[in-house]
Formats: C-alpha cells, sequence, structure tokens
C-alpha cells in the first residue's frame, strides 16, 4: 500500500498524491509541504486543530489517554521520584542527570541566579500595582540587552549556558516583579538554599533575610511547601506546541534574541485560555463564593448565550483527565491538613468537578479539570499572591521554552513561520 494521501479536487477533476510521515509515538501527519506548489490552493486550519507545525522529541502528549511524557518518561513518574532541576537537566539534556551532575547543575543555577543591577533598576520605572505578567514579560526581554552575543551561538555548551542563564534567573525576575508590585524591597537570592525554596525566600522574606515573626516565634519555610512547589514546577516544565510555545518557536525563527523569544512566550501565557487561567480559577471560586451557588454558574457555563466559562476546565488536545491536574489533585489531599488548605474552595471546586464530570454537556464535549483547576488552592495555601500564579507556572515553563528554543536551532531546514489567509476583503 503506498504510504500517502490522495487528495481530489472535484472542480478540476485532479488527484494529488502527498506523503504520509510517521512519528515514533501518535498520530501519523501528512506533508503538505509542497500543497500549494501542487494544487495552487492553502489548507485553512482556524486555531490549528490539526496541524503539526514541527516536528521534536521533547514532549509527547496522548489527548485521548491523558498521557503526558518528558523525553520518554510518564509524568506521573517524574512528579513522584524526580526533583524539578533532576526534570530540567532531563528535558535540556535529553538523559537523567547522576547524582554529581545533579549537584553540578544545582550549584550553577545558585550561582546564576542573580540579577545585574542595571536589570533591578529597571524594575523600578514600572508603576506600583502594575501586574506582575506585564513586569515579567518586559523584564525577560530586557535580559537580552545583558546577554546579546547570541547571534554566534552554534555550540552545544553556549546553547545550554544561555538556558540555564534564564532558567536560573525566572524566579528571581519572577519575584522582584510581585515586590515591585507591592512596593516592596527586593530580596537578593540566597545560593545557601535550592531553586524552589529561594524563590518562596524570596517572596517572603523581610529586609535583611529574616522571614515573619509571630507569637510562636520566626515562620520557617517547611519542607512539605517547597517539595509541592517543586513538583507543581515539573507539571508546567513543558508542553508540546501550545500557543505560548509556538510563539517562542515563531520568534525564533526569526533569528531574533532567545531571551525575547521566551518574553513572547510569557506574553501568550498571560491570556486566561492558557496560563492565566489558573489566576481567574482561584477568583472564579471566590465569586461563586458557596457550594450551594454551584448549580447557577454550571447553568450559565452550558449556556450558549452566556460568555461565561467554567475555568479549568477543557482543554485543547486532552479530552480525557489531564494527568498534570490528576497528580495536583492528589496533591490536594495529602497537604490539606498540613497546609490548612482554603477547605470552602475546596468543597466548591469538589462540587464542580462532581457535577462537571456526569453532566451531558461537559461529558459529551469531554470537558475535564485541567491542571489550573487545582494549582490556584495549592498556590494559595503556599501564601503565593493570585497575581502570582501565572508568574508561577512561567518559572516552571521557562526550561521548555528554551528547551524547544535549542531544538528550533539545531533543527534541520528550518524556516521563518509565515502562514498564509483565506482573503475575504475588497
Ligand atoms: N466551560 C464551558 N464550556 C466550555 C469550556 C468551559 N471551560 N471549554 C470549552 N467549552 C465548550 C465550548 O463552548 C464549545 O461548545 P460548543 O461546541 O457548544 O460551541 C466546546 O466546549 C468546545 O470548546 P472550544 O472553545 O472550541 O475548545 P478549544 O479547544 O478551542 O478551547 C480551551 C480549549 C481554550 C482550554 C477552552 O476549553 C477554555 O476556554 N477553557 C477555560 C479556560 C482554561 O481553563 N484554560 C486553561 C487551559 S490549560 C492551559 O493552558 C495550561
Amino acid at each position: 500500500m503506498p504510504n500517502t494521501v490522495t487528495l481530489t479536487d472535484n472542480r478540476r477533476g485532479k488527484s494529488y498524491d502527498f506523503n504520509i510521515l510517521d512519528g515514533t509515538r501518535g498520530p501519523s501527519v501528512v506533508d503538505i509541504s509542497s500543497f500549494y506548489s501542487d494544487t495552487g490552493m492553502f489548507t485553512y486550519d482556524n486555531g490549528y486543530t490539526s496541524t503539526a507545525s514541527c516536528n521534536s522529541s521533547i514532549t509527547y502528549i496522548d489527548g485521548d489517554k491523558g498521557e503526558l511524557r518528558y523525553r520518554g518518561i510518564e509524568i506521573e513518574e517524574l512528579a513522584k521520584s524526580k526533583s524539578y532541576l533532576e526534570v530540567c537537566y532531563l528535558l535540556l539534556n535529553d538523559a537523567m542527570p547522576n547524582e554529581l551532575q545533579t549537584k553540578e547543575f544545582d550549584l550553577e543555577l545558585r550561582h546564576r541566579s542573580f540579577l545585574n543591577e542595571g536589570l533591578a533598576q529597571l524594575f523600578r520605572a514600572f508603576p506600583a500595582g502594575s501586574h506582575p505578567m506585564a513586569t515579567l514579560t518586559a523584564a525577560t526581554a530586557a535580559l537580552s540587552t545583558f546577554h546579546f552575543n547570541h547571534l554566534e551561538l552554534c555550540k552545544e555548551s553556549e546553547y545550554q549556558r544561555m538556558a540555564r542563564r534564564i532558567v536560573a534567573k525566572m524566579p528571581t525576575i519572577a519575584a522582584f516583579a510581585y515586590r515591585q508590585s507591592i512596593g516592596a524591597c527586593f530580596i537578593q537570592p540566597d545560593i545557601t538554599k535550592s531553586y524552589t525554596e529561594n524563590f518562596l525566600y524570596m517572596m517572603r522574606a523581610y529586609p535583611g533575610g529574616k522571614m515573619h515573626i509571630d507569637l510562636d516565634g520566626e515562620r520557617v519555610i517547611k519542607e512539605i511547601e517547597i517539595k509541592a512547589l517543586d513538583t507543581i514546577f515539573t507539571l508546567h516544565a513543558d508542553h508540546e506546541q501550545n500557543a505560548s510555545t509556538t510563539s517562542v518557536r515563531n520568534v525564533a525563527s526569526t533569528g531574533a534574541h532567545p531571551y525575547v523569544a521566551i518574553s513572547a512566550g510569557v506574553s501568550a501565557l498571560w491570556g486566561r485560555a492558557h496560563g492565566g487561567a489558573n489566576e481567574s480559577v482561584i477568583k472564579q471560586l471566590e465569586m461563586i463564593g458557596s457550594v450551594e451557588n454551584v448549580d447557577a454558574f454550571i447553568a450559565r457555563a452550558k449556556d450558549p448565550d452566556d460568555e461565561f466559562r467554567l475555568m479549568g476546565f477543557g482543554h485543547r488536545v486532552y479530552k480525557n483527565f489531564d494527568p498534570r491536574a490528576k497528580v495536583l489533585k492528589e496533591l490536594q489531599v495529602q497537604l490539606q491538613d498540613e497546609l490548612k488548605l482554603d477547605s470552602n474552595l475546596m468543597k466548591i471546586a469538589r462540587k464542580i468537578e462532581e457535577i462537571a464530570l456526569s453532566d451531558e454537556y461537559f461529558v459529551s464535549r469531554k470537558l475535564y479539570p485541567n491542571i489550573d483547576f487545582y494549582s490556584g488552592i495549592i498556590l494559595t495555601a503556599l501564601q503565593i499572591p493570585t497575581s502570582m500564579f501565572t508568574p508561577v507556572f512561567v518559572i516552571g515553563r521557562t526550561v521548555g521554552w528554551i528547551t524547544q528554543w535549542i531544538e528550533f536551532k539545531k533543527g534541520k531546514g528550518m524556516k521563518i513561520a509565515r502562514p498564509r489567509q483565506l482573503y475575504l476583503g475588497k
């Protein structure tokens, strides 16, 4: 049987053959790169629901089964048994680090976590009350002015340096963006602290590095808090060719600086159809207010004339439970007592989940809870303010974006991203 798809243009009575390319997992693709030159027509795929924009060997999703793998390893296994930094190393190097490599990687990131004083000054220019995501987008782009020799980048060691630098600095940029937004002084990273602990420390500490003091004494950052946030970072580390990653690759395709490409990813992530959903979920749960009100909001979500959507539900790729959501749901239960998770919000969330998983509207559209549905309640218990939910997503995802950027740069025959259109104007 020929390894092709035949398409017939019934208007002209002509048929065209296109090659089928097989991946190592998942659906095959039809190579339509010669479609325009063969047929004189473009393909049309609003929202890219049927389009593979690149080939990649980083992350695999089976949306029907609810499966997610980084470099071939299932997310459940990574979340359970590996640290976020080990996962970063895995994504960047396509291999799990040994003990020494983990230690070296960790130390390098600690030393790279500081910001140039000039960049730190930039935060002062933004008005108090600005959203940390806006500041984060600008500061990430501004980082390119301090490391501008990207055009000469071609060696693996240089790619890795670019990557390690931005992964190391992102928690500091995010924490500075937050502290600027509330008019608080910046807390410098502490190299004696791990990656994840450092972020919590830079968010929470008082001038001089002291933590909050109450009648029981100084409130230290608990090991269980560090572990929970570390898992959240791992679950966000990469997610194939989503809107923000596609933005990163599109900018990369023009030859622009990698940190500017990442800044485009941060911008794309901010929207509430994407990473901004985690902030919207918690606001929505608070707006619903009590279990008694859930039915009314479910009815609104189902009403085709109402723009209201249930935040944290539905996904372009997952037509089954988002596996990351499953891990977070279990984590919520584990943390419930220890971190005093908001039981009212949890009750509302459970009721929504219960109804949605059995209601015909949601079942027939395969709308399951996604990662954002569960992360907010945990982040609130970790004393992360709502405006920082999406920046937390950014910190976790930066490694994925830069790994995808490196893959793009090293790929053969990569072209500038330049789609066409169906023209309907005059
Ligand atoms: N609440 C109610 N109805 C929904 C929801 C929802 N959350 N999501 C989708 N639908 C309905 C749509 O109205 C549509 O119904 P219709 O066929 O009767 O018109 C159908 O389900 C299909 O929805 P689309 O918008 O076409 O699906 P798409 O794949 O384009 O969108 C998206 C996916 C953007 C995630 C969507 O489900 C949504 O807006 N969800 C809420 C926001 C959210 O949680 N985003 C986070 C995604 S995960 C992430 O980025 C990390």
